[in-house]
């Protein structure tokens, strides 16, 4: 089986563990795991998926998605080499540029929390909302990550993808539609981004990243293996609230709990596996729909051998 790739032996390796990669810290093996260097490789790795039609899936820090027990049975893509992780800021400004725009393009393995910070230190404001999101910048434009204080799209202007073909194309931000927590990205491999900032005082971004960070820290379990909110808001409502009032903070299923500080996050102790979790979302949603009447859509990605929609999670 090996031989499907074993002229890129240098950056695809066999039946890699994901749970080391995930932030759940649960999850069977990849079949394969591709770290491709360059966008060419990356190109190359896709077109020979479509040719062998193994499925191809592209992760970022792990840090919305839950891997099942008995892994995925495809090509996992990680983009952390130095060709996607890398940032072209602009060049220094001075005061008198305060308030002009400013183009940034990272790479889609760019670290959130370095891009933001350093960001800020750079007096580019923007992104400062998005304090204490964890994940890769491509897995957050993906899935369209944000919160109260915004949410990426609001400053992409432009993406470079490698599609199901193995193409590279350039795409706009209608053309990746966006939504609450969404986008039409799941075909494509994001390679870079183009987000557009405003020049700032760095003091004055500070401030408002450690508002949101002192925020966050206070309502949410950041320092537990999480993967963030598990479900989406309903229309109109809270997801976090539901379950609260549905009495399942501290809810346990093995090595998972429902987090007694914020009910729509899981948090996961060491021995943990994907079964509890899925075990404990199935309890969830039940438990909500029948005291609220509110069927949870589940915002955290899943993968496994068998394809799990949302609507099949079941304990
Ligand atoms: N609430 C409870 N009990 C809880 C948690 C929340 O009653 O255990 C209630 C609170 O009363 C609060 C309301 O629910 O007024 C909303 O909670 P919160 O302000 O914490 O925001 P959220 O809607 O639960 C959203 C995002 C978060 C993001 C925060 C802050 C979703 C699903 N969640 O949470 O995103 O950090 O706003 O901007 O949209 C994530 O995407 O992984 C995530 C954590």
């Amino acid at each position: 089986m090996q031989s499907f790739f074993a002229d890129m032996a240098d950056y695809v390796v066999e039946n890699e563990p994901l749970a080391r990669h995930t932030s759940y810290g649960v999850g069977g093996p990849a079949r394969w795991l591709g770290r491709p260097r360059t966008i060419d490789e990356l190109a190359r790795l896709i077109r020979r998926c479509v040719r062998e039609d193994i499925p191809a899936f592209t992760m970022g820090r792990g840090a919305n998605l839950l891997v099942s027990d008995d892994g995925v049975d495809g090509m996992v893509i990680r983009l952390d080499a130095p060709a996607f992780t890398r940032v072209d800021w602009p060049a220094a400004a001075g005061a008198a540029m305060t308030g002009r725009s400013a183009t940034v393009v990272a790479g889609a393995g760019a670290d959130m929390f370095r891009l933001v910070t350093e960001a800020g230190r750079r007096g580019l404001a923007g992104i400062e909302g998005l304090a204490g999101i964890p994940g890769r910048l491509g897995g957050i434009v993906r899935m369209n990550a944000g919160g109260r204080w915004g949410q990426i799209s609001d400053v992409v202007r432009a993406l470079t993808v490698v599609n199901d073909l193995g193409d590279i194309r350039r795409l706009s931000p209608a053309e990746a539609g966006f939504g609450y927590r969404r986008s039409s990205l799941a075909g494509v491999v994001v390679c870079d981004v183009r987000i557009e900032l405003t020049r700032d005082d760095p003091k004055a971004i500070r401030e408002r990243f450690k508002s949101v960070w002192k925020s966050k820290a206070s309502t949410q379990p950041m320092s537990v293996p999480s993967a963030g909110c598990v479900f989406k808001n309903p229309p109109g409502g809270s997801a976090g609230g539901l379950i609260d009032r549905a009495g399942l903070k501290g809810r346990t299923v093995g090595g998972a709990r429902v987090s007694e500080m914020h009910a729509n996050f899981i948090v996961t102790r060491p021995g943990a596996t994907a079964a509890d979790v899925f075990a404990l979302i199935g309890q969830i949603r039940r438990e909500v729909a029948r005291q609220h009447g509110v069927e949870l859509d589940l915002e955290i990605e899943v993968w496994g051998r068998r394809v799990v929609r949302t609507a099949e999670v079941v304990a």
